[in-house]
Parts: C-alpha cells; sequence; structure tokens
C-alpha cells in the first residue's frame, strides 16, 4: 500500500490558444452581426480559432507542457493522461496523441466525452484513480477544436465558440484538496445541444446496408441552454458546498464554463456572490468548450488571483445535457 495517503492536489496549469484571433468584427464580415449584439448578448470581444497548422493534439501538448512545468515534472513521471474533448483528432481518441507528443511514455492515456462539462468531470474522474493509490500523478486536458464543427452560416452559434486546450497536473497526497464533487445528466433534453452524426444508409450487398454519414454541424436551441444553466448551475453550487460543509462566504473564487458573461452574472447574483470573485475570460476567449474551465484557472493562478489555500468553486453545463461541479482547494 501506498504511503502517500488518498487526497489529492493539483500542482501545476497550463494553456495553449489557437493560432488565429477572430474578433467580432470579423465574424460581421461572415454573418449578418455585429460587435454590439455579440457583447451586449454575451460579453465576447475576440475567439482564437485554429488554422491548419495546429489540431487538438498539438494544442493539448503544449497546455500539459505548459502544466508540468508549473508542477516542476517530467512528462515521464505522469501515470495517466485524461482528455476531455468532444473534438478529437481521431475519432479513436486523442489522448494518445498527446502522450506520444509529450514522450509520456509511462502514462496510460485515454479520453472522455462530455463537452462543456468535460474538464469538471476529468478531475473527477482522475481523483478517483489518485484516492484509490492506483495512480501517483495525473495530467488532465480539457481541450476542443469547435471551429471545425461549427456552421459558419448560422449566426446563432457560429459567433460563440472558440478553440483552445487548458491542462492541470494532479498529485496524489495526504490531504484531498478536492473537497466535493456533484455531476448530473439530463438525457431527456439531449436535443437542446447536439453535434450528432447523421448516418446515411447505403447498400452493402444483397439485404445488407451501412449507415456511412457524418457529423453534422452544432445545433443549439440557445434558449433553453440558458435557461437550464441559470437553474442548475446555481444548485449544483449549493449542493456540492453542502456537502464539502461549506457556504458560499467561504469560496474565494467561482470558475464557471465560459459560455456566456450574462449566465456567469445570473449565477453570481442567484448564488449572492459578488462579481470580482466570478473569474470571467470569455471576453478574450469565447466559448471554448472543455478547455473554458482551465484556461480561466490557469489565467487567474498566472497572474496571482488565485493564493494557495484559496476554494475554489468549478461548475461545468453543457451538451448532453450534463453539469457538473467541484470545490477545489488550490
Ligand atoms: O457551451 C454550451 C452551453 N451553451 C450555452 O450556455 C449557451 C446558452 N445560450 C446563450 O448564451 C444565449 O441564448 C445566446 C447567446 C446563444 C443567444 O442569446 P439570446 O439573448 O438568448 O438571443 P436569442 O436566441 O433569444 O435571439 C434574439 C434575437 C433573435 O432575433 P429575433 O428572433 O428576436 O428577431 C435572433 O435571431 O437575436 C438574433 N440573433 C442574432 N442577431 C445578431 C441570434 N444570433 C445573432 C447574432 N447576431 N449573432
Amino acid at each position: 500500500m501506498n504511503t502517500l495517503g488518498s487526497g489529492l492536489k493539483i500542482i501545476g496549469s497550463g494553456t495553449a490558444i489557437a493560432d488565429q484571433s477572430l474578433t467580432n468584427q470579423d465574424l460581421s464580415n461572415i454573418v449578418e452581426t455585429s460587435d454590439e449584439w455579440i457583447q451586449s448578448r454575451t460579453g465576447m470581444r475576440q475567439r482564437y480559432i485554429c488554422s491548419a497548422h495546429e489540431n487538438l493534439a498539438s494544442l493539448g501538448v503544449k497546455a500539459g507542457q505548459k502544466a508540468l512545468a508549473m508542477a516542476r515534472l517530467q512528462p515521464e513521471d505522469l501515470d495517466l493522461i485524461i482528455l476531455a474533448t468532444s473534438t478529437p483528432d481521431d475519432l479513436f481518441g486523442s489522448a494518445a496523441q498527446i502522450q506520444g507528443g509529450l514522450g509520456a511514455s509511462r502514462a496510460f492515456a485515454f479520453d472522455i466525452t462530455a463537452a462543456c462539462s468535460g474538464f469538471v468531470v476529468g478531475l473527477n474522474v482522475a481523483a478517483q484513480f489518485l484516492r484509490t493509490g492506483v495512480y501517483q500523478r495525473v495530467l488532465l486536458v480539457g481541450g476542443d477544436v469547435l471551429s471545425r464543427w461549427v456552421d459558419w452560416s448560422d449566426r446563432t452559434t457560429c459567433v460563440l465558440f472558440g478553440d483552445g486546450a487548458g491542462a492541470v497536473v494532479l498529485q496524489r497526497q495526504a490531504q484531498d484538496n478536492l473537497l466535493a464533487f456533484e455531476m448530473y445528466t439530463d438525457g431527456s433534453s439531449n436535443g437542446c445541444l447536439n453535434l450528432a452524426y447523421q448516418a446515411v444508409s447505403q447498400r452493402l450487398t444483397a439485404g445488407k446496408t451501412v449507415a456511412q454519414g457524418t457529423y453534422q454541424p452544432i445545433t443549439m436551441n440557445g434558449r433553453e441552454v440558458y435557461r437550464f444553466a441559470v437553474a442548475k448551475v446555481p444548485e449544483i453550487i449549493e449542493k456540492v458546498l453542502f456537502k464539502a460543509q461549506l457556504t458560499t462566504p467561504d469560496l474565494d473564487w467561482v470558475i464557471l464554463h465560459q459560455a456566456n458573461q450574462r449566465i456567469m452574472d445570473a449565477v453570481g447574483d442567484r448564488l449572492g456572490i459578488p462579481s470580482e470573485k466570478i473569474i470571467s475570460n470569455v471576453g478574450q476567449y469565447g466559448n471554448t468548450s472543455a478547455a473554458s474551465i482551465p484556461l480561466a484557472l490557469d489565467q487567474a493562478v498566472r497572474e496571482g488571483k488565485i493564493k494557495e489555500g484559496d476554494l475554489i468553486a468549478l461548475a461545468g453545463f453543457g451538451a448532453g445535457l450534463t453539469w457538473a461541479a467541484s470545490i477545489v482547494r488550490w
């Protein structure tokens, strides 16, 4: 039995953003929209998207290298790599590409798909391996390249999303700095937000067909997802605080999935949490799906906002529909 104890801590973070900035002005040249509409409805000013020179794995490797550097670890120190993504470079999974790119030769690597909740789900999954002592060090990467799957003629969705990847290194230790977590799925509302495979039946031979289609661009019922987020995110944060025997004033920071500034403001209002405690970079990066929480986390850490010992509530929400929250001590 390992003597390190049955807790865990985040010991490093890093991010990688895509190579091309796309401003609201750029978008107004693509679809009928305006900087005024996008900023007032979402708080977004720009986002970054991948050119053909970059992909999910290259972003994941860069974010992972930065997180490892902060943690003062080598790639060979990792036991496990979890990639939370809905836009792998390869449908067989992209975690292995990140493992190869980093040279993390000892690490097992696998993908999980939970859309914009993916990073928080990944954190809670990683914790299970660390708490049981199966693994000592895990790299969790949250990344998405939704620019590949957006319908660039649909102004209701194409203005929202950006590409990026964020990573954290988690290490087993005696004290448990993941104080509580909660996760939910409501599959009855699955049709609100999809990047769905559309099968086309093709005859193979007499009496046999195959369904070879392709994924269709993102579709979203924005108003429904907005209502869902504003109702469920405060609720899950209250539940996770209750589990950790804490109350909202105990929190130093709240990091929500960066989908919309109005959602973050509404969640803060409902919980009575002052806006200064709610970390936001949606104006700069847009909605980067599984990358949005680690992007905001890493930025706040590097700016010196988040300090050792701070209590942070993390909450992701999105397609599934899924929503997940964790309370972490930095
Ligand atoms: O990461 C996954 C989770 N996703 C989310 O959390 C997204 C949640 N939803 C939202 O953030 C918001 O619903 C949106 C930002 C997507 C939309 O904001 P909204 O205030 O709910 O706008 P709306 O959909 O009610 O549309 C209002 C109007 C419509 O015109 P009419 O029907 O009132 O004439 C839209 O056609 O705004 C129009 N519109 C636009 N106008 C200019 C929609 N998109 C645009 C646009 N530019 N890009």
